[in-house]
C-alpha cells in the first residue's frame, strides 16, 4: 500500500535521471532495463527520464545503447517494450571508470547535466548500486566528495543499495555508518526485492485489512509457523558469488527475515512507511537470541549433491563453475526460532530455504493446534492434518484454508480438506515484476517497500550467532539430492520429528 497514493490518487514520478553503478552487470541486465523497459509501456515511468550506466568497462554511449537495447529485444515482448522506450525518448548514457577515482564522478557529473539541459531531469538522481557489495561504501564517498549526494533545494538524490548488506552485523553496522557520512536515512533505500512482491505486501492486507484472522493468529490458536523459501534452480553461474554468501546470507538474513516480521508484527498505527517499519523492528527485537551452546539443535545447514531435477541430472554444488571443490557453503539452511513476546511465547517459527529443490516453492504456514477433544472414534479419521492457513506466496499466488471435512455417504468418516483463493483468478491481473516495483517507488520516494537501518541491524542481529557457529564449525554440514526436500536432518528441528514440515504446494 502507498498511503500516498490512497490519499492523493496516483502519484507520478518526477523526471530524473537513474545512474546504475555496475551497469553491465547480471543483475541490471536481469532486472534493471526490463524493469525500466516495462515501465516505460506502461506509462509510468517520468517523462524525461536518463539511464547513465557506469563501471570500469571500455564503452561508450552507442555500446551501451546496443547492449541494452538487445537485452531488452530478447524479452517475450521486446518490440514493444523498445517502442515505448524510443516514445518516451529515454536515453541511455554511458561513463568508464572506477569507482574509487575522483575522475569517474566528474565525468558523470558532466553527463548529467547534460542530462538536465536536454531532458529535463532537474538535478534529481537516483544512484543504483548494482556493483558488487565491497563497492557500495566507496561509490557512496565518491559521489559525497564530488558534492552529487546532497540536495540542492527542490531536487532529489537517492541511493538505492542492492543486497546483501554487510556480510554480518559488523560489517552492516560499519556499512550503515560509511552511507550516512554521505546520505541521510532518508535518502537511503535498502533493497529486498521480497517486500515488492504483491503477495508478501498482501501479508499485511490479509492480517490487518480482515477481521477474521487475526483472532487466531496468535499463541492460543496457532502450533508452529513454517516460512519456506524453496529454489528449484541451483547457484546457475553465480558460484563465485554464492561462496561468499550461502543460503545464509543470500536468502536467509534478508528475504526470510522480512517474511517473518510481516508475519509475526503486531498491527501497525497506519499503513505508513515508518508505522510498519517501527511494528517489524519490534518483533525482529523480540526473537530470542540463539543460544551457542545448543544451536547444532536448531540449526541446520546442508549442500546439494548431485541429484534429479525434472527429469534432468544435475551436478553437485562442489563441480559447480566457481565453488572450491571442497567447499563448505551452505546451499541449505533450516532454524527454529522462539518469539518472546506476549502473541508468540512458546510457539516455534521453522524457518528453511535452498537452492535445487524438488520445486520452486515460498509459503507461509500457520499449523494450528489440534481440537481439544475429538468426538470422534480413531477409526472415523481416515486422514486429518492439523488445520493449517497457507499463504503461497510464489509461484501461485494465493491462500489455502486447510480444515476436516465429513466424507460424503452413510457413516460419519473425516478427512482433510482445502479450500483455495488465487490471486489471478480474483484480479485477472499478473502483478508487476518486484523490481518494476522497487524502481517506481524509488523514482516516487516511497521507502515502504525498503529496509531501515535498524531493520536491517535487527536482521543481522538474528542470523549473526548461526554465522559464528559456521565459523565455530559446531553446526555440521549436512548433504542432500538435488531435487529433494533438503536433508533429513531438517525434519529433526521440527518437535524433534514429532511434527512435519508441510510439503510446499
Ligand atoms: C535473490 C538471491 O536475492 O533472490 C537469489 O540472490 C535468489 O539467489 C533470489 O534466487 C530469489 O528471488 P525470487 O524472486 O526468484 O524468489
Amino acid at each position: 500500500m502507498n498511503p500516498t497514493q490512497a490519499e492523493t490518487g496516483p502519484v507520478v514520478a518526477r523526471n530524473a535521471a537513474i545512474v546504475v553503478f555496475g551497469g553491465t552487470g547480471d543483475l541490471a541486465h536481469r532486472k534493471l532495463y526490463p524493469a525500466i523497459a516495462t515501465l516505460a509501456l506502461r506509462g509510468e515511468v517520468p517523462h524525461g527520464l536518463v539511464v547513465v550506466g557506469c563501471s570500469r568497462s571500455e564503452m561508450d554511449d552507442h555500446m551501451f545503447t546496443t547492449d541494452v537495447r538487445r537485452t531488452i529485444a530478447a524479452l517475450p515482448n521486446g518490440e514493444a517494450l523498445l517502442l515505448a522506450l524510443d516514445r518516451l525518448d529515454v536515453e541511455f548514457r554511458w561513463v568508464t571508470g572506477a569507482f574509487d577515482q575522483p575522475s569517474t564522478f566528474e565525468k558523470l557529473r558532466t553527463v548529467l547535466d547534460d542530462a538536465d539541459g536536454r531532458h529535463g531531469t532537474d538535478g534529481n538522481r537516483i544512484y543504483y548500486l548494482a556493483t558488487i557489495p565491497q563497492f557500495f561504501a566507496t561509490v557512496a564517498e565518491g559521489l559525497g566528495a564530488a558534492g552529487m549526494a546532497s540536495e540542492p533545494p527542490g531536487t532529489f538524490r537517492r541511493l538505492i543499495v542492492e543486497k546483501p548488506f554487510g556480510h554480518d552485523l559488523e560489517s552492516a553496522r560499519q556499512l550503515n555508518d560509511g552511507l550516512h557520512t554521505v546520505f541521510t536515512e532518508s535518502q537511503i533505500f535498502r533493497i529486498d526485492h521480497y517486500l515488492a512482491k504483491e503477495t508478501v505486501r498482501n501479508i499485511l492486507a490479509l492480517r490487518f485489512t480482515n477481521t477474521i484472522f487475526e483472532p487466531i493468529w496468535n499463541r492460543r490458536y496457532v502450533d508452529n509457523v513454517q516460512i519456506t523459501v524453496a529454489e528449484s534452480l541451483g547457484v546457475e553461474h553465480r558460484g563465485t558469488f554464492y561462496e561468499q554468501a550461502g543460503a545464509l546470507r543470500d536468502v536467509f538474513q534478508n528475504h526470510l527475515m522480512q517474511v517473518l516480521a510481516l508475519v509475526a508484527m503486531e498491527p501497525p498505527r497506519s499503513f505508513l512507511p515508518n508505522a510498519i517499519r517501527d511494528e517489524k523492528v519490534k518483533v525482529l527485537e523480540s526473537v530470542r537470541p540463539l543460544d551457542q551452546g545448543d544451536i547444532q539443535d536448531v540449526v541446520v545447514r546442508a549442500q546439494y549433491e548431485s541429484g534429479t531435477i525434472d527429469g534432468d541430472t544435475v551436478a553437485g554444488y562442489r563441480e559447480e563453475e566457481g565453488v572450491d571443490p571442497h567447499s563448505k557453503t551452505e546451499t541449505y539452511l533450516a532454524a527454529r526460532f522462539e518469539i518472546d513476546n506476549w502473541r508468540w511465547a512458546g510457539v516455534p517459527f521453522y524457518v528453511r530455504t535452498g537452492k535445487h529443490l524438488a520445486a520452486r516453492s515460498t509459503e507461509v504456514v500457520l499449523r494450528y493446534k489440534p481440537v481439544p477433544f475429538l468426538p470422534l472414534p480413531p477409526e472415523a479419521v481416515e486422514s486429518v492434518e492439523p488445520n493449517a492457513l497457507i499463504l503461497q506466496i510464489q509461484p501461485d499466488q494465493g491462500i489455502t484454508m486447510r480444515f476436516a471435512a465429513k466424507v460424503p455417504g452413510s457413516g460419519f468418516q473425516v478427512r482433510t480438506v482445502d479450500m483455495e483463493f488465487d490471486y489471478q483468478d480474483a484480479f485477472k491481473e499478473t502483478p508487476p515484476e518486484a523490481y518494476e516495483r522497487v524502481l517506481l517507488e524509488a523514482l516516487i520516494g516511497d521507502p515502504t517497500l525498503f529496509i531501515r537501518e535498524d531493520e536491517v541491524l535487527q536482521a543481522w542481529r538474528i542470523v549473526q550467532p548461526i554465522l559464528t557457529a559456521f565459523e565455530h564449525g559446531t553446526v555440521p554440514l549436512s548433504v542432500y539430492a538435488a531435487g529433494s526436500w533438503g536433508p533429513a536432518e531438517a525434519d529433526d528441528l521440527l518437535d524433534g520429528g514429532r511434527d512435519s514440515w508441510k510439503e510446499p504446494q
